[in-house]
């Protein structure tokens, strides 16, 4: 048994503060728009925000190129600002998780000013410089924004590497200096009381730049172990690593208690079954279902008492899952919106809710590019118009994929711009905010918002959601996702229809009970004969055994 941690019952939120609420209209959303939306958070029931970065930055990457780890961006507010989030967040339990983007900063930081002023400075180690080789880039590394993962500094004719846009040099972990500073910055943050930390990218900064290797590189888990003794070790906090590419085995390393390294895992398998395989997110795919219930089951039993996961459907990065793998047409956005929810919610894990998710709301359709904002979307467009693809094909890549989905603004009430601001905002909103609303959802007993909140509360009542057992059920069912918890005598029995047709669903012998009671449903007249159901469009039940 794990040792109980009050991270495995507590439910994130990711705030993407550019798009949340826009306080001094300036049409940017910033650090006191967030703290006058703290209450909202706190009905909705969620002990954490993950707060995307806020660090000074050029925003190339939108705030993911860090140009001073220890200010606030101006379009966001200032430290004292900061402060205040920290202390309004605290004195409502919420606590703040910072993200920590240290696999490389922007080329703005002074860091990297000072590495490429001067060669012989400290810092031109700090960033992986290479000689051009026969006139060219190093090697083939391509960056994960397009084209190569080398750039030429002009000065010296050296290359540096950027694994993500030019203006993202890369750090050279290998740098005893360089991670000292790291560490502390992350124990400045921890000195201002922040309630742990997301870290970017983590995977890749055991990079090995001149064998091509980036994700999980070998001094990877060294560096989280020394990170781990040398700052939040021994805080009590919760860190949570993007870990692409991560299994079962490989989240052990970083989660396991005994290793001291981080909290949990933010892993992707689950969510990029709907791509063609080998090639990139933005080669669509269908969603293969059963494999996807297949990955749930892996994580599910396999990471067993040895790590943690987390929980997610969404986020900044991701298309908006209403719209992905629900049904947002208006008869059934609501219902697909809600399913989606009591899938992912009943899991073990600790679970995200990315904004917006709450109210169920959409991806958008821009009809020209000059709309987008996202630098990797711009740049796959770049590209693939270069190479010949059909623009309607790429518009229809950037539809299902871009991350500008998830990063229009938040939808407040019905007035302009959903509320989020009285000028342009600096994307445009999705236009449907008209009806889909957080004032809306509050007001509707049956919103999506109070499915969420009822979700949350049955995590927070049931130890079984939190550690028990995962058996899935008929994992063959080309339509229905369906599991049982067990923890001691408690079981639940979760089961959903992940399309739009009737479905039937018959139980097993093999489970046996006296009695059900309807803990949740996003049905009003959900059956209560469990041993063979009807499940109509994207019902999904959530059934106390006994
Ligand atoms: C992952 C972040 O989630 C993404 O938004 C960002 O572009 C890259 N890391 C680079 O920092």
């Amino acid at each position: 048994m794990l040792e109980k941690k009050w991270w495995h019952n507590s439910v994130v939120y990711q705030i993407y503060p550019r798009s949340f609420y826009d306080s001094n209209n300036d049409g940017i959303g910033d650090l006191k728009g967030i703290i006058s939306k703290l209450d909202y958070l706190r009905k909705l029931g969620i002990d954490v925000i993950w707060l995307s970065p806020v660090y000074k930055s050029p925003n190339d990457d939108n705030g993911y190129d860090i140009s001073d780890y220890r200010d606030i961006m101006d379009e966001f507010g200032t430290m004292e600002d900061m402060d205040n989030l920290l202390s309004e967040a605290n004195s409502r339990g919420i606590k703040i998780l910072m993200d920590l983007v240290v696999n490389h900063t922007s080329d703005e930081n002074i860091w990297f000013k000072n590495a490429v002023r001067d060669e012989n400075s400290k810092y031109r180690d700090y960033y992986v410089f290479r000689k051009a080789v026969d006139g060219k880039v190093p090697n083939d590394l391509g960056s994960i924004f397009s084209g190569s993962a080398w750039e030429l500094d002009e000065k010296s004719g050296e290359y540096y590497l950027h694994l993500f846009s030019k203006k993202q040099p890369d750090l050279n972990w290998e740098n005893e200096d360089m991670r000292n500073e790291v560490y502390d910055m992350i124990n400045f943050w921890l000195d201002k009381g922040v309630g742990g930390f997301r870290l970017d990218v983590i995977d890749l900064v055991g990079k090995q730049p001149d064998q091509c290797i980036t994700g999980n590189g070998p001094k990877l888990h060294d560096y989280l172990q020394e990170m781990n003794l040398r700052s939040f070790g021994n805080k009590d906090v919760l860190t949570v690593g993007e870990t692409w590419g991560a299994t079962p085995e490989i989240a052990k390393l970083y989660s396991n208690p005994n290793r001291n390294e981080l909290s949990m895992v933010f892993q992707f398998e689950h969510i990029s079954l709907d791509e063609i395989p080998g090639k990139s997110k933005w080669d669509l795919a269908p969603l293969d279902f059963i494999k996807l219930k297949e990955v749930f089951n892996k994580w599910q039993t396999e990471l067993s008492n040895d790590g943690w996961n987390s929980l997610f459907w969404n986020n900044h990065d991701l298309p908006r899952i209403v719209s992905r793998w629900g049904n947002d047409s208006k008869e059934y956005r609501e219902l697909s919106s809600k399913m989606l929810a009591t899938v992912l919610h009943m899991q073990k894990g600790t679970p995200y809710i990315y904004q917006g998710e709450e109210i169920g709301m959409t991806n958008v359709k821009f009809d020209s590019i000059e709309d987008y904002r996202d630098i990797e979307l711009l740049n796959m467009y770049k590209e693939r118009m270069e190479n010949g693809y059909q623009k309607d094909d790429i518009m229809k890549s950037i539809y299902a994929k871009g991350r500008d989905n998830a990063r229009t603004p938040m939808h407040w009430d019905g007035s302009i711009n959903g509320g989020f601001s009285n000028v342009a905002p600096w994307i445009k909103v999705n236009p449907n905010y008209v009806d889909i609303n957080v004032e809306n959802n509050l007001k509707d007993s049956d919103s999506v918002f109070n499915h969420y909140k009822q979700l949350i509360s049955i995590r927070k009542e049931n130890d079984v959601v939190v550690y028990g057992d995962f058996k899935l059920l008929d994992r063959n069912h080309k339509s229905i996702f369906a599991y049982i918890r067990e923890l001691n005598n408690e079981r639940l029995f979760i089961v959903a229809n992940f399309y739009v047709n009737n479905e039937e669903f018959i139980l097993g012998k093999d489970i046996k009970f006296e009695g059900v009671e309807i803990l949740l449903s996003n049905y009003k007249d959900s059956s209560e004969d469990i041993e063979k159901l009807n499940l109509r469009p994207y019902e999904a039940i959530i059934y106390k055994l006994k």
